[in-house]
C-alpha cells in the first residue's frame, strides 16, 4: 500500500539528456547505479548520450545498452546514436542501422560537430529517415583551455573564459542548416542569451527547432561559484546573471521546450584535479525537481503544472514518446512527490556512483518519495 495522502501524484519524469557512462567509464556510473539515481529523482524514462567507450556508433553497442538496461536498470533507457564514428567528426555512422536498432536520434554530445558540411550531411540523412539531430553546440576553437565562462569569475581567478559565442555560433549555423535540410534539430543545454534569441527567431520562421535547458543554468550564475571547486565546472559553463534571466524567459515563453538534467557523473578523484584540469559535468537526477520546485514554484514564479509539463508531457511530445501523461490505459510511470517537507541535499544519500554536485548542503522542498516505472516501485 502506497500512502499518497497530502502528496503530489505526477507522471514519471522524462529526462532526454543523461550520461550513464556504461560501457567504458564504470568508475563514474553504470546503468544499474545511474537508473537508480534517476529513480530517486522521480525519472522513469531517460535518454542516454553516446559518449561512452566504445561510443554508441554501432548496432552492437546499442544492443549492449538495451540489454543492460533491461536486466540491470530500473527505469526505461533510450539510447542516442553518434552522428560521427567514434565522435571524431570524420565519417557519419550508419544512421539507418542505428535507427533500426532503436536509437531516438543522433548526437555528438560532449564534442559537437565542428564541420558545417558534416552537420549538413548528417541533417539531410536524419531528415530522410524522419529522425532528429541533437546538437551539443560548441565551437572548439573558441573554448580551448577555458574551464569556466568568460566573465566575472574567470577574471577574478585569472582563468581563460568560454565566450557565449562559442555556443551561439553553432546554434546560428545549425538553425540555418536545419532550415535548408528540413530536419528536426534539437539544441542541447542552452545557456546563453544569444542562443535563446536565435532559437526564438528560428521558431518564428517555422524552422523545426526545439531546445532544452538544465536546472543548474536556471538557478546558478558564474557569480555563485564559491571558489576553485570543480564541482561547479560543467559544459556549458555557468554564465552571467543576464544569461540566467534569458534562459528562464526562454523556457517561460516556449522558446526552450523542456528541462533536462545533463546528468554527468565524474569520480571524486577526477574532480579533485581542480578547476583547470577536472572534466566538465555535474550530477543532475537527484536534485532536479526539488531545485526547480523550491526556486520557481514555492516562490510563485511558476505553477506546479508548468514545471511538471516541462519535465513530462513536453519532452514526450517533442520526441514522440508514448509516456509523460497519466490517462486511462497509460503505462504506469508515476512519481509521487512530498511537496511539504524540506530536506537537505546530503552527500551520503546520493545514489549515483559519483558525488559531483554543487548542491550539497542546499535545503530543498519537493522531494520524490515513491517512483513507479512500468507499474513497479523502483524508488521509495
Ligand atoms: C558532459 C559529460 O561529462 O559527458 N559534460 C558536461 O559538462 N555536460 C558532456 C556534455 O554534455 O557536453
Ligand atoms: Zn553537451
Ligand atoms: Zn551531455
Ligand atoms: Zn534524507
Amino acid at each position: 500500500v502506497i500512502d499518497v495522502a497530502r502528496k503530489l501524484v505526477a507522471p514519471g519524469f522524462i529526462d532526454m539528456h543523461v550520461h550513464l557512462r556504461e560501457p567504458g567509464f564504470e568508475h563514474k556510473e553504470n546503468i544499474a547505479t545511474g537508473t537508480r539515481s534517476a529513480a530517486r529523482g522521480g525519472f522513469t524514462t531517460i535518454a542516454c548520450m553516446p559518449n561512452t567507450r566504445p561510443v554508441i556508433d554501432t548496432v552492437d553497442t546499442v544492443n549492449y545498452i538495451k540489454d543492460k538496461a533491461a536486466t540491470e536498470g530500473v527505469v526505461r533507457v533510450i539510447p542516442y546514436g553518434c552522428i560521427t564514428k567514434n565522435e571524431l567528426g570524420r565519417e557519419l555512422t550508419d544512421f539507418a542501422a542505428l535507427k533500426e536498432a532503436g536509437v531516438i536520434g543522433y548526437t555528438d554530445d560532449g564534442v559537437g560537430v565542428q564541420s558545417a558540411q558534416m552537420m549538413k550531411d548528417a541533417m539531410a540523412l536524419a531528415a530522410s529517415l524522419g529522425m532528429p539531430i541533437i546538437a551539443h553546440c560548441e565551437d572548439n576553437t573558441l573554448v580551448e583551455g577555458a574551464p569556466v565562462s568568460e566573465g566575472a569569475f574567470a577574471k577574478k581567478h585569472g582563468l581563460k573564459g568560454i565566450p557565449n559565442e562559442s555556443e551561439a555560433i553553432h546554434v546560428g549555423r545549425d538553425v540555418l542548416l536545419a532550415e535548408a535540410t528540413g530536419v528536426h534539430y534539437h539544441v542541447c543545454h542552452v545557456s546563453t542569451e544569444q542562443s535563446v534569441r536565435l532559437i526564438r527567431h528560428a521558431k518564428q520562421f517555422g524552422i523545426k527547432v526545439t531546445a532544452e535547458v538544465c536546472p543548474h543554468h536556471l538557478v546558478l550564475s558564474d557569480e555563485d561559484i564559491p571558489g576553485l571547486d570543480a564541482n561547479w565546472k560543467m559544459n556549458p559553463p555557468l554564465r552571467s546573471p543576464r544569461d540566467v534571466q534569458a534562459v528562464i524567459e526562454g523556457l517561460e515563453d516556449g522558446t526552450i521546450d523542456m528541462i533536462v538534467t545533463d546528468h554527468a557523473p565524474h569520480s571524486e578523484e577526477e574532480k579533485e584535479r581542480g578547476m583547470q584540469l577536472a572534466p566538465f559535468g555535474i550530477l543532475g537526477f537527484e536534485t532536479a525537481f526539488p531545485l526547480l520546485y523550491t526556486k520557481f514554484v514555492l516562490t510563485g514564479k511558476w505553477t506546479l503544472g508548468f514545471l511538471i509539463d516541462r519535465m513530462t508531457a513536453k519532452p514526450a511530445d517533442v520526441f514522440g514518446l508514448p509516456y509523460g501523461t497519466l490517462n486511462v490505459g497509460s503505462i504506469a510511470d508515476i512519481t509521487i512527490v512530498d511537496l511539504e517537507n524540506g530536506h537537505e541535499v546530503l552527500k551520503e544519500e546520493i545514489v549515483s556512483r559519483s558525488k559531483n554536485t554543487p548542491f550539497i548542503g542546499w535545503k530543498l522542498q519537493g522531494w520524490p518519495v515513491v517512483t513507479i516505472a512500468s507499474g513497479k516501485v523502483v524508488w521509495s
